[in-house]
């Protein structure tokens, strides 16, 4: 089962699809690259909004496009891309998780990781993993603002990592990482990242085709098995 881990499909609620419109053009190009299910990680930004506010307007945005997704025969699971902030300790992270799951998507700050901030971050993926298990979205996307030996630090904690489709496209300066990620067994989950259906439209076949062409479709679908073992409820190994 091919599952989009990762997307901002849900309509009027970030920076991701604009209305019902869209999120139905997005859903059917979903369906043409034959994803089945979809996890809905609309932005939480916790100093820009309340946790309920939030929650209130995404449960609202999943309600109105449940029926479409039905239509074209795709599950939605409601989720959230919640930027990192040590005030998050102080929310009941459960909330943010992925339906159904212990799981939640954590992004990190677009800028060099200082040591002071590696030590922050490992302080709390301690502090949460008995109750709540985190992945790094986008772990390649960092690399934009740090170096490599920064992000393995933060890829050394209890943390699964999910990697963009679109970065898996030709020549990609993040090629290299991500490859030798999924070499080690250390790539769990693949997400379109999807905001609209021009520059950030759903692409899984991107990613697809390239673990195809590099390693087999056995590696990508070992990262479809991970994502639909969460959506199930179960909790993966390493
Ligand atoms: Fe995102």
């Amino acid at each position: 089962m091919i599952i989009d881990f990762h997307s901002h499909i849900l309509p009027g609620i970030d920076d991701g699809s604009k209305d019902i419109s869209m999120t139905k053009k997005m859903l059917s190009m979903e369906k043409n690259s034959g994803i089945k299910a979809i996890v809905a990680t609309p932005h939480f930004y916790m100093s820009e909004q309340s946790l309920d506010s939030f929650l209130e307007k995404r449960d609202r945005a999943y309600e109105a496009v449940k029926s479409a997704a039905e239509a074209e025969g795709l599950d939605i699971y409601t989720g959230a891309e919640v930027y990192f902030t040590p005030s998050l300790m102080d929310v009941d992270l459960k909330k943010l998780c992925i339906s159904g799951t212990s799981y939640m998507m954590v992004e990190l700050p677009y800028q060099k990781l200082s040591g002071n901030f590696i030590r922050t971050f490992k302080s709390f993926v301690g502090s949460v993993s008995s109750e709540i298990h985190l992945i790094l979205a986008h772990a390649e996307r960092y690399l934009n603002f740090t170096d490599e030996e920064s992000l393995y630090e933060i890829l050394d904690t209890d943390i699964l990592v999910q990697l963009n489709c679109g970065s898996f496209k030709m020549f990609s300066p993040h090629l290299r990482f991500m490859n030798n990620l999924i070499a080690n067994g250390t790539a769990h989950l693949l997400g379109t990242d999807c905001h609209n259906i021009t520059s950030r439209a759903p692409n899984m076949d991107i990613a697809r085709k390239a673990i195809d062409r590099k390693f087999s479709h056995r590696a990508f679908l070992r990262m479809m098995n991970n994502a639909e073992e969460i959506l199930n409820g179960n909790i993966i190994g390493d």
